[in-house]
């Protein structure tokens, strides 16, 4: 089954940020994305590949802009019910507003309610992948996997580990944190474009014996993800290192418990000295980089220049429901301007890259998707950056390639995903059935 697109299309090959631009990042004004069997087939110059094309199907869409399908390296999808919740920081926020919410997920079928809306609005904001936390009850992640499956999205998710501070209808044990964990990723891990994270919540809320349970587990099954939470709030951390008394810092005590390596992916990475970053990028694990709820949760700011100097592969989270938005054009947005609050910058070009390859990478999917390398799932977003009234003048007045496409990742939003194809078939639209 073969089909081609036609749009403006651009990716990225490699880091814009590191790699000289040019060959990081690939325009075209007037595309073809040829797509076979799901799969990437090739892409080129219009000019080049329509002749070529015979009697394949072509879809045309005129002034609009295909990119990669975007990647969520870190988001919580119960806590879709309390996103925009006022007032607290993080632990505060926590027993406030998340842990309340999250108690609701013991009922199955509220779950899968919730999962299904959750991947429809992540669709909606042109997320084709996202690694996701569930709550504690392994049927938040039963309900999710099912969920994503049934869609044809790419999802590592896991249930919560945590059994201590935190409250009693919450927490698991170590026993059943590892047996619960074991069913899963059994049932799910590599079953479609599904995979398993070890989900311990963070060091605060696991008791010694269940991050040495999660950390046999890990051991048993070195292709499984790891996912949790790192260095996020001077509270927080100094908590962790009363917990912990005879750990040198945070991350030592998930090192020292076997769950800092690769696919080990740690939200925040706020608060870290220089040699933890090392450590980080030393492991191959990987920083997801949260700005909307750095700055809702008065967190702090994440310092993307000292992980690349570290090469710690780093993708932008939403963490919602403490991150405002679904979308990784906010996220990237508000990305821009963290950076800006240490003298750092963020062109286009990068925010594509974190939102896309760099995330791929991030998760080690990226012989998977990214970009558009020929082999690679077609996962891809059709946007329209005149979607918006704003967004139309704005765009009209653009000049070049790298205004337009920085006046959408800062303007942008749901609104300007016009579709969204997983393995090149248009995604369940908003709203349908
Ligand atoms: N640390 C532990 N749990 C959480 C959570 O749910 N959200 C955030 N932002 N940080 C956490
Ligand atoms: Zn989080």
């Amino acid at each position: 089954m073969r089909q081609a697109f036609r749009a403006a299309i651009c990716h990225c090959l490699g880091d814009p940020g590191e790699d000289s631009t040019a060959s990081a990042f690939e325009f075209f004004d007037d595309a073809i994305l040829l797509v076979e069997d799901g799969r990437v087939a090739a892409l080129g110059p219009a000019d080049q590949l329509l002749p070529a094309l015979g009697d394949t199907p072509l879809t045309e869409f005129a002034g609009r802009l295909i990119v990669p399908g975007f990647v969520d390296c870190h988001v919580h999808f119960p806590q879709i019910d309390l996103i925009a919740s006022y007032g607290e920081q993080l632990l505060d926020w926590l027993e406030r507003y998340a842990y309340p919410a999250e108690q609701r997920f013991a009922d199955a079928d509220y779950a899968a309610a919730t999962a299904a809306l959750f991947l429809d609005e992540l669709l909606a904001n042109g997320t084709t992948t996202a690694c996701v936390f569930a709550t504690v009850h392994p049927q938040s992640a039963e309900a999710l996997f099912a969920a994503a499956h049934t869609r044809g999205m790419r999802l590592i998710a896991g249930k919560v580990l945590m059994d201590r501070n935190c409250p009693a209808r919450l927490q698991d044990d170590p026993a059943s944190a590892y047996r619960d964990s074991l069913a899963l990723l059994e049932r799910w891990h590599g079953k479609g474009r599904l995979g398993y994270a070890i989900t311990p919540r963070f060091a605060l809320s696991s008791s010694e014996e269940q991050l040495a349970a999660a950390g046999r587990l890990a051991r048993e099954h070195p292709d499984v993800w790891i996912h949790t939470h790192l260095a996020e709030n001077h509270r927080e951390i100094r908590a962790v290192a009363q917990q912990f008394p005879w750990s040198s810092s945070y991350l030592d005590v998930y090192e020292q418990f076997g769950l800092l390596r690769e696919r080990a992916v740690f939200a925040h990475c706020l608060h870290l000295a220089r040699e933890d970053v090392d450590r980080l990028g030393r492991a191959g694990a990987a920083a997801a980089f949260c700005p909307t709820s750095n700055l809702f949760l008065g967190s702090g700011l994440f310092d993307l220049r000292v992980m690349r100097e570290a090469a710690v592969r780093v993708g932008l989270g939403t963490d919602v429901g403490a991150g405002t938005s679904l979308s990784l054009f906010a996220t990237a947005a508000d990305a821009y301007k963290v950076l800006q609050l240490q003298g750092q910058s963020l062109p286009a070009a990068q925010a594509l890259y974190l939102a896309t390859l760099g995330a791929a990478r991030a998760l080690y999917l990226d012989t998977h998707i990214g970009n558009f390398v020929p082999g690679k799932e077609a996962d891809f977003l059709v946007l329209d950056p005149a979607a918006t009234t704003l967004g139309a003048h704005r765009d009209r007045l653009a000049e070049t390639l790298a205004e337009r496409l920085f006046a959408l990742f800062t303007l942008g939003d749901d609104r300007h995903v016009q579709s969204t194809f997983l393995q090149g078939k248009p995604a369940r639209p908003r709203g349908a059935g």
